[in-house]
């Protein structure tokens, strides 16, 4: 059985989906079984209790798996509220260091880990060095691991592309933050899906690897390739990010924080991937952004 961590989540709901079309035996472990439920049937899946920050609820969780998938973040992310131990020192790095102690108690042969491109020992963001400390207390425990390190990440169900499109929808130009010259590589969601798959399968590579899309393009090509997708491209109207900055200061006290001033800069900050380990270990052939977006993106109005 595979255990899919956070298989309610925008990239768990793609992996859980690819498995399941595999004909593999899979659960999905979630923190909110009742707030969840309703997903898991829909995917047909079997939910099972877990929260990454209880211990105790762990063991139970990972019993009977052969695998953990682990792609899972706080409720707030990328916005953290420490009252509650929403922080990417608590999920990313004692989480996954948690979730992994369990896995090794289980007897779980194979733990893969979804990290992101950046991470590392010295980095500037608390969210890389979060996640290499994740990683670094997987590559310590008694057990096969494949930490992926995903870029930017686009599809049907994301939160990030899906807002601009929106936007865009709503708007006669579409509004980003910062100057919109941030480097990114943007990935598929299909594609980082199939990885997924493949790195938990017995046989499959272990060691890490890092996934980006085919292309380096900053945020402003990505937004005008996703508007020419669509029918028609507006103006692109760059806010200073000191704004946003400013609104997020005050609202990273509200309950659920929607904004905070470090989330401005994970939200402009670049994502780049070396895929070169990654292209020689897996099967997969990364998928070009107009071609990702083609497949689900509604297309131009008929002219009559
Ligand atoms: N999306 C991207 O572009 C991207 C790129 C690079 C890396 N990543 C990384 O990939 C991971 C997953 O991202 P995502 O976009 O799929 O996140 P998401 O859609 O926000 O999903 C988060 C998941 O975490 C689960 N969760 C929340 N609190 C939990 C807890 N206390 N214990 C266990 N599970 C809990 C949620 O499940 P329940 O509510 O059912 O508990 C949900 O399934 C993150 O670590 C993120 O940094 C994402």
């Amino acid at each position: 059985m595979i255990l899919v961590a956070g298989g309610t989540g925008f990239i768990g709901r793609s992996v859980v989906k690819r498995l399941m079309a595999a004909g593999r035996d899979v659960a999905v472990m979630t923190a909110h079984p009742d707030r969840s439920r309703a997903v898991c049937e829909k995917m047909g899946v079997r939910a099972v209790a877990g929260d990454v920050q209880d211990e105790h609820s762990l063991p139970g969780a990972v019993e009977g798996a052969d695998a953990v998938i682990q792609a899972l973040t706080f409720p707030s992310f990328p916005v953290e509220k420490p009252s509650r131990g929403w922080t990417f020192e608590e999920f990313d790095h004692l989480g996954t260091a948690r979730l992994a102690r369990a896995a090794v108690g289980a007897g779980v042969k194979r733990f893969v880990y979804v990290s992101g491109s950046g991470a590392g020992p010295n980095a500037e963001k608390v969210w890389f060095r979060a996640k290499w400390l994740g990683e670094e207390a997987l590559r310590m425990a008694a057990l096969d691991h494949v930490i992926v390190r995903p870029s930017w990440i686009y599809g049907p169900e994301d939160v990030a592309l899906n807002r601009f499109v929106s936007f865009y929808r709503l708007l006669p130009f579409v509004p980003v933050v910062g100057d919109g010259k941030q480097r990114l590589q943007p990935v598929f969601i299909r594609d980082v899906a199939n990885v997924l798959a493949q790195a938990a399968s017995p046989a499959g590579p272990t060691g890490t690897f890092e996934i980006g899309g085919p292309m380096v393009m900053t945020m402003n090509q990505v937004l005008t390739a996703m508007m020419d997708i669509m029918g028609k491209v507006k103006p692109l109207v760059h806010v200073p990010p000191v704004m946003p900055r400013m609104a997020g200061a005050v609202a990273r006290f509200l309950p659920k924080p929607p904004l905070s001033p470090d989330a401005v800069d994970f939200l402009t900050g670049d994502a780049l991937a070396d895929n070169t380990a990654l292209l020689n270990a897996f099967d997969v052939e990364l998928t070009p952004l107009g071609e990702g977006l083609f497949t689900y993106l509604p297309p131009p109005p008929r002219r009559r």
